[in-house]
């Protein structure tokens, strides 16, 4: 499967990168760089880009896009290439003497290339190692060392919140009485007790995304590097995000919810300080009928983008 990049034009269309001002703009998930490639392209000599992937190996492949995409363009902003987790935003921008940015965007999981490469893990389609690390130089556990390492009832809740299975306890139950037979290290072996013990052929799909957003502690990096976007946000900046489904949705929508409201004098009832971010949207930017016939991984993309407007 060729990577498709989803809500291409709409995410960029989203940070208002600016024909005049210098704009700092960050790709938190450079991916293969096809969102990035379409921000440099609006993008000024006088203009910063930085691009972060937590996987070495898309952020190898991404810089070879780019430069490929920018080769005998002099006018291309001033790029730099960070491999680490979003999470870290702040440290990598004091490191580079950079105080705030005018805009972050996010397309949030798993690209497709993970599910293509055999040895990741990330598939349940075939008989590959239990892996589903999105960093292979950095993170030792892998989901086979995860689900060796939890208690019934800590699989049983991984399952239920990340992956919402109906058929969590009977699941977490079998994993735990097949390690004590024998090892799980492949998804093979995995997708087969699944099926054993759910009887419900979509259940190895939600499992292996529960799984893989609690081995990557997806849900707190998203909230932990939205929490510091928001601070590092030049006046009138913006963050536009895209997930990929309901659970990554919530924590996006409530994590630009706290910033949302006015503050509001309980005596006068006047605004005292208006709040620090504004939708851009009312609603999520969906993709169009057309887009997902093309590419029917964009089915459950929404994407979200807010502005600052006032100081934090
Ligand atoms: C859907 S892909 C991005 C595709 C990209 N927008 C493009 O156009 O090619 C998501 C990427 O985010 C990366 N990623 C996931 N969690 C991350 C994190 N916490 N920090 C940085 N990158 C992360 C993944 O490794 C993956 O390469």
């Amino acid at each position: 499967m060729h990577h498709i990049s989803v809500l291409r034009d709409e995410l960029v269309a989203g940070l208002n990168i600016s024909p005049d001002s210098q704009n700092i703009i960050v790709d938190a998930t450079l991916g293969l760089g096809w969102h990035a490639c379409v921000a440099i392209g609006k993008m000024k000599k006088w203009d910063i880009f930085i691009g972060i992937d937590r996987d070495s190996e898309n952020l190898a492949r991404a810089k070879a896009i780019i430069e490929e995409f920018t080769k005998g363009n002099n006018s291309i902003p001033d790029m730099h290439f960070i491999h680490g987790s979003f999470a870290q935003i702040d440290a990598y921008l004091t490191e580079l003497h950079i105080s705030s940015i005018t805009g972050i965007m996010y397309d949030v999981g798993v690209s497709s290339i993970h599910f293509d490469e055999w040895d990741r893990g990330f598939s349940f389609r075939l008989d590959w190692p239990l892996d589903m690390r999105f960093d292979r130089v950095g993170m030792e556990e892998t989901a086979s060392h995860l689900i060796h390492s939890r208690s019934e009832r800590e699989l049983f809740r991984i399952l239920k919140d990340y992956g919402e299975e109906p058929k969590a306890f009977f699941i977490a139950k079998a994993i735990v009485d097949a390690r004590k037979k024998s090892p799980i290290t492949t998804t093979g072996e995995l997708v087969q007790i699944i099926e054993q013990s759910s009887f419900d052929k979509k259940s190895p799909v939600r499992v292996f995304q529960a799984l893989r957003i609690e081995l990557n502690q997806e849900f707190a990096h998203i909230e932990e590097s939205l929490q510091k976007a928001v601070r590092l946000l030049a006046p009138n900046g913006r963050i536009a995000v895209i997930s990929f489904h309901s659970l990554e949705d919530r924590v996006v929508k409530q994590t630009f919810a706290q910033f949302e409201k006015d503050e509001i004098d309980d005596f006068t009832g006047q605004t005292k300080k208006p709040a620090v971010l504004k939708r851009v949207n009312k609603k999520p930017i969906l993709p169009t009928e057309e887009e997902i016939q093309n590419n029917p991984r964009s089915r459950s993309a929404k994407l979200r983008i807010v502005q600052k407007q006032s100081d934090y």
